[in-house]
C-alpha cells in the first residue's frame, strides 16, 4: 500500500471510530457523575474486547477496565497495547467469554459493559446479554455495537454483487452465504427487543459508518479539508431517523434496570 492510501486508511479508520467512541465518552462521563464520585475510575468491563483498542482508550481516561476474550492470542495483544499505552495498572485481560463473564467480573459487579462486535458471532446473543445484565449494578450503562442487515445488502449491491445482496435481503440472519465473513447481522428492531428482553432500559440508538464505508479513495485524498467534514457528517447523520437504516453498524446505549 503506497503512502496516500495508508494516510486515508488511518483517517477513515479515525472517523468510522469517532460515533462510537464521542457517545461512549459521554456515558463514561454520565455514569461517573451519577455514582457521585466524580474522581474515582469506574469499574468498566469490555465483553469480548479482543486486543483491545478500546480498552486502553477507556484505560486512558482514568477508569480500570477488564476485558473477558476467548482469544488467548487477543489477550496477549492486549498486554502489549496496555504496556505500550503505560496503563496496564488499569488494564487486566482475562481467558473467558459471555458464559464465564459472572465469574470473572465477581461480586461486587461493574458500572460499564462494553459489547462491541460479539453479538454477531456468539451463540446465543440474548445470553451474552443477560450475563452482561447480571454483572452490572442496576442502573449500570450498557454499550452495543453491531452490523446492521439492511447496510449489508446496500454494501453488495453498490460493489455490484447482486446475488450477494439478494441472498443477505432473504437470509433472517442478514447473510450472503458461506464466503460472508460476518455470521449474523440485525435489524434496529431486532436490537432493540433483544435489549428490552434480556433487563434493558434503551438510551438511544445511533447509525455507525453510514457513508464513510461507501466511499471510493480518491475523495478524502483529493480534497485537504474533506476528512474533517466527513467526520461531522457522519456524527450528524449518526441519530438522523432518515440514515439510520444503511449505517454500517448500530450503536445502542442502555441502562440496566
Ligand atoms: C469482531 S471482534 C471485536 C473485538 C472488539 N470488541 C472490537 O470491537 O474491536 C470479536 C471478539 O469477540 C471474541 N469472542 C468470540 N466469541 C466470544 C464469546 N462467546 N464471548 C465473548 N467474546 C467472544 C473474539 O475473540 C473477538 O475478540
Amino acid at each position: 500500500m503506497v503512502e496516500g492510501q495508508r494516510g486515508v486508511e488511518r483517517q477513515r479508520s479515525a472517523i468510522r471510530s469517532a460515533v462510537v467512541w464521542d457517545a461512549l465518552q459521554a456515558v463514561l462521563q454520565a455514569r461517573r457523575v451519577a455514582t457521585g464520585s466524580t474522581g474515582e475510575p469506574l469499574r468498566v468491563v469490555d465483553l469480548g474486547g479482543g486486543t483491545g483498542g478500546l480498552a486502553v482508550r477507556v484505560a486512558h481516561l482514568g477508569h480500570r477496565v477488564l476485558v473477558v476474550d476467548p482469544s488467548p492470542d487477543a489477550l496477549a495483544s492486549l498486554e502489549s497495547r496496555a504496556a505500550e499505552g503505560g496503563v496496564t495498572a488499569l488494564v487486566r485481560g482475562v481467558l473467558g467469554d459471555a458464559a464465564t463473564l459472572g465469574a470473572a467480573v465477581g461480586e461486587q459487579g461493574c458500572d460499564v459493559v462494553i459489547c462491541h462486535g460479539v453479538l454477531e458471532i456468539v451463540d446465543a446473543p440474548g445470553e451474552a446479554l443477560r450475563a452482561a445484565a447480571d454483572v452490572l449494578v442496576p442502573g449500570g450503562s450498557l454499550s452495543v455495537l453491531a452490523a446492521q442487515r439492511s447496510a449489508a445488502v446496500l454494501g453488495r449491491a453498490l460493489a455490484g454483487h447482486f446475488r450477494d445482496a439478494r441472498a443477505a435481503l432473504a437470509d433472517p440472519d442478514g447473510t450472503w452465504g458461506s464466503t460472508d465473513p460476518t455470521p449474523r447481522r440485525f435489524s434496529r428492531d431486532q436490537l432493540e427487543m433483544l435489549l428490552d428482553d434480556t433487563g434493558f432500559d434503551l438510551t438511544e440508538t445511533r447509525g455507525v459508518r453510514v457513508f464513510v464505508d461507501h466511499l471510493g479513495g480518491a475523495v478524502v485524498e483529493t480534497e485537504p479539508a474533506a476528512d474533517a467534514a466527513l467526520r461531522a457528517l457522519e456524527a450528524e447523520v449518526a441519530t438522523h431517523p432518515d440514515f439510520m437504516a444503511i449505517a454500517t453498524q448500530l450503536h445502542l446505549l442502555a441502562t440496566r434496570r
